[in-house]
């Protein structure tokens, strides 16, 4: 008899812890697990991992993605047969050309999704949907590119050894090659030139309209005239960029999916200061990217800050771009010498009014380039 009630009691308990737990459990949290569509305006500043996943991204055309919340669960999906990729902190996957569902995590405040490698927690689901375009030999390009910096092809065990990229432009120039005239060269280098003196190639380029652009480590591996580049990219109306990945650096140049320079200027800056620049006539219609080498090498401490700024009086508009030390971190490691924005203004056939304001401990050269997708019927004079 009192062994059945010691049962039946414990039976109570547990009946009763039981339902304590129900009734614990009973209101969840909200769901509250965020999303972020990117697109071109937003992605840099979101930049993630994995490195050569994102990077893929970076040098396709990509939208938006369609995002549907309901409560606790996620849909996202791309138009038009488009292809979608999602990013967090640290993590990153192509989805494919279906969609994805997803439900939040009330507890953690994580997305539960199904990548295809199994379920998997994103905090933030960032979603970006990569058209398939015609932009895929620039893309193989780049990729090539990414490819070659992880895995090189040639290792030299002095560091006196310079790079052989004079001769190598030499080479192409005098291969008269009929498309070579107004061509941009694109150099991935890890080592600078042993050469300082220039004026023989500059000549042969400039003849030919050749814009050199080059991505370069931010300290070069060898070679004994790191200054060598960012002078040449100067004079030819190139850039020079410079990051701890070659690849990064390449994202802040002018590129040839807007080929023409229509605004190119190489200014000697130390101190602060201000400067009322050039105007330009724009010709067409279209959209304008701006690219701007604050200083000449990646690990330089002179570029304090700086504001680039454009005014229209015919059209009433205008807008600025403003960069300081700390905002040129990238991954807070060293900084990169360059930035570039996409979309800076709308060219209409009237005139530009640009100014400068800078701030610099010590003497530098900016090189300020405006690029876009329509010419201005000749070609952007040179500067020394
Ligand atoms: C220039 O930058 C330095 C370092 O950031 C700052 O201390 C100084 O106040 C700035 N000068 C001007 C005139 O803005």
């Amino acid at each position: 008899m009192n062994l059945y009630c010691i049962l039946f009691s414990l039976a109570a308990i547990l009946k009763f812890s039981d339902s304590c737990l129900v009734i614990r459990y009973s209101e969840p949290p909200a769901c509250a697990c965020k999303t972020l569509k990117l697109d071109i305006w937003n992605i840099a500043e979101n930049h993630g991992e994995p490195y050569l996943l994102y990077n893929s991204v970076l040098f396709s055309t990509i939208k938006s993605p369609e995002i549907l919340v309901d409560d606790c669960f996620v849909q996202v999906y791309c138009e038009d047969g488009a292809d979608f990729y999602i990013f967090d902190n640290g993590k990153g996957a192509k989805i494919g050309d279906y969609s994805l569902d997803g439900s939040c995590d009330p507890y953690q405040q994580a997305w539960q999704v199904d990548t295809g490698n199994g379920m998997e927690q994103y905090k933030e689901l960032k979603a970006v949907c990569v058209l398939k375009s015609k932009n895929e030999a620039f893309r193989t390009g780049y990729l090539y590119m990414v490819d070659q910096e992880k895995n090189p092809p040639q290792t030299f065990d002095s560091s006196e050894t310079g790079s052989d990229i004079l001769d190598v432009l030499e080479r192409f120039v005098d291969s008269n090659h009929p498309l070579i005239c107004g061509s941009m060269v694109l150099v991935a280098m890890k080592r600078s030139p042993n050469e300082v003196d220039i004026s023989r190639i500059v000549e042969k380029l400039r003849e030919n309209q050749i814009t050199v652009i080059i991505a370069a480590q931010d300290t070069f591996s060898g070679g004994l005239h790191p200054e060598t580049m960012y002078d040449l990219a100067a004079k030819t109306n190139g850039f020079c960029a410079f990051s701890h990945h070659i690849v990064a650096a390449s994202q802040t140049a002018p590129n040839v999916l807007a080929p023409f320079i229509v605004y190119s200027l190489n200014l000697k800056v130390s101190g602060t200061g201000t400067m009322v620049l050039p105007t330009i006539v724009l010709s067409g219609y279209g959209t304008v990217h701006l690219s701007i080498a604050v200083q000449s090498t990646g690990t330089a401490n002179s570029f304090q800050s700086l504001k680039f700024s454009f005014r229209n009086k015919e059209l009433g508009t205008f807008g600025s771009v403003e960069k300081t030390r700390d905002e040129l971190k990238y991954n807070a490691v060293p900084i990169m010498n360059s930035f570039k924005v996409s979309n800076f203004l709308l060219a209409e056939p009237t005139f530009f009014e640009f100014t400068l304001d800078y701030n610099y401990s010590m003497e530098d050269t900016i090189l300020i380039r405006l690029i876009s997708e329509r010419g201005i019927g000749h070609w952007f004079p040179y500067q020394d």
